[in-house]
């Protein structure tokens, strides 16, 4: 269980993390291809389904229902403090379903969604905590409809001559949940490897120590 995301420092994340979580989340829906998350869903008649893993204080899931009214929305972070926040802003929200829960390799099974019921999976800022992250993608990939999309969002390790090593020592030092900072090619072969295939990947910026990656992901169509 985290040490960081409790009490105080859940209470105060979103004013805290406001620039940083701002950048992250807006490139976040742009990535999202929308004309797919409609398509497949109106062709049977059904409004798009969403799940956002790790969804911390609910703040990408209340753009995403700005993004799509009508979609049933799903949200699952490990810590009850952040689910807190997130029960406050979306609370006006009745497509929205939160749940407590963790993406540990050895408790995915357990999660409470159906095989290929999702049309768009999201994952910001949290792939860094990940200590399996193949595992965990493998298993986001079986709750991925035939069409549905994964778009993974987080910061980077970045090279030289930026001092990555004493700064990931200090980030370590105030959250030791922090397990490993990815590249984006780390990130995209990690993804490869969990059987998706990269629809789409890019860097940006979220401020002077931040470099983060996206990446737009579907499940690997066998030959
Ligand atoms: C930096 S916050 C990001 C929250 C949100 N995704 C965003 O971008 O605003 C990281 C979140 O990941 C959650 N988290 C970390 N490891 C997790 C795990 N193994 N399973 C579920 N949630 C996890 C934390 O509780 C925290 O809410």
């Amino acid at each position: 269980m985290s040490t960081y995301y409790k009490g105080k420092r859940a209470a105060t994340y979103n004013r805290i993390w406001k620039t940083f979580s701002e950048k992250t989340l807006a490139t976040t829906v742009d990535y999202i291809k929308v004309s797919r998350l409609y398509e497949a869903p109106k062709a049977q008649g059904k409004h798009p389904r969403i799940l956002d893993v790790a969804c911390g204080t609910g703040l990408l899931l209340q753009k995403l229902a700005q993004l799509s009214p009508q979609a049933e929305l799903y949200g699952i972070d490990q810590s009850s403090d952040m689910l807190a926040q997130a029960q406050k802003i979306l609370a006006n929200e009745p497509h929205i379903h939160l749940t407590q829960g963790s993406l540990k390799s050895d408790k995915m099974t357990a999660l409470p969604y159906q095989p290929a019921s999702f049309d768009l999976i999201t994952c910001t800022n949290a792939f860094h905590y990940l200590d399996n992250p193949r595992a965990v993608l493998q298993s986001l990939a079986t709750l991925l409809s035939p069409h549905g999309q994964l778009v993974l969002e987080d910061y980077a390790r970045r090279p030289f001559p930026f001092p990555w090593k004493p700064f990931e020592w200090l980030i370590k030092g105030v959250d030791p949940q922090h397990n490993k900072a990815y590249t984006r090619t780390e990130a995209q072969q990690i993804c490869e490897a969990a059987g998706l295939q990269i629809l789409a990947a890019n860097d940006f910026s979220a401020g002077p120590l931040w470099q983060c990656w996206i990446i737009r992901a579907e499940v690997r169509k066998s030959n």
